[in-house]
């Protein structure tokens, strides 16, 4: 881990720029011309998860926002602002909230150890943690526990999406973004979709009941 040195990534740059021109001499000509990416992704900021790469997705196929642990946090205008502008200018057709299995900010939360201000970013997972104690305390091994959570987490902030401002707007029209919720499987490499109780979340009142998945 963590083995390229600044002069190979460079390098491996003007590698990636010969390879592009020539499958298409045209490449970047076209790549400046705009972009219209159908999904909306919020990941988690750690390395192992490079989304692009875990996708196999070219530049201009998605639009992204990471921060440690995946948040979808209402106060948080940096994303917020990635949320509006990808569904009211972009007009993406899904949003995917991105966890993944033993993630560093899951364990903080569970830990509590000092590690700076990220304690106080990932205090709504420790809510989390809390809120479904008696569920998680039952598993033994204390990584899968953590994984638990990271499970629970993404569908967390799946359902956080509901309560922005920009989703209430979006949903008064006749065409929205679809929510979904992903986990990648940092064992198996396999990114598994979650469940959402959506059905649920009409009857909780956080969803409208027209919403079509
Ligand atoms: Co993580």
């Amino acid at each position: 881990m963590g083995k390229l040195i600044l002069g190979q990534l460079l390098e491996n740059n003007r590698k990636w720029i010969k390879k592009q021109i020539n499958k298409d001499p045209d490449y970047f000509k076209k790549l400046a011309l705009g972009q219209s990416p159908k999904y909306l992704m919020v990941g988690c900021s750690d390395s192992r998860v490079p989304l692009n790469n875990l996708l196999k997705a070219p530049p201009g196929e998605i639009f992204i926002h990471r921060n440690i642990a995946n948040q979808v946090s209402l106060t948080d205008m940096n994303f917020l602002s990635v949320l509006e502008y990808s569904v009211e200018y972009l007009k993406i057709e899904y949003i995917i909230i991105v966890g993944h299995y033993a993630c560093g900010g899951l364990a903080a939360a569970i830990d509590g150890v000092d590690q700076g201000l990220m304690e106080n970013w990932v205090a709504p997972i420790k809510d989390l943690y809390i809120n479904n104690f008696k569920e998680l305390s039952k598993i033994e091994d204390k990584q899968k526990m953590a994984d638990k959570l990271s499970e629970i987490n993404v569908v967390s902030q799946a359902r956080n999406i509901f309560k922005t401002a920009v989703m209430h707007r979006a949903l008064l029209k006749e065409t929205y973004p679809k929510v979904l919720a992903w986990i990648f499987d940092i064992y198996t490499g396999e990114m598994k979709e979650m469940h959402l109780p959506l059905e649920q979340w009409k009857e909780e009142g956080i969803l409208p009941k027209h919403y079509e998945y």
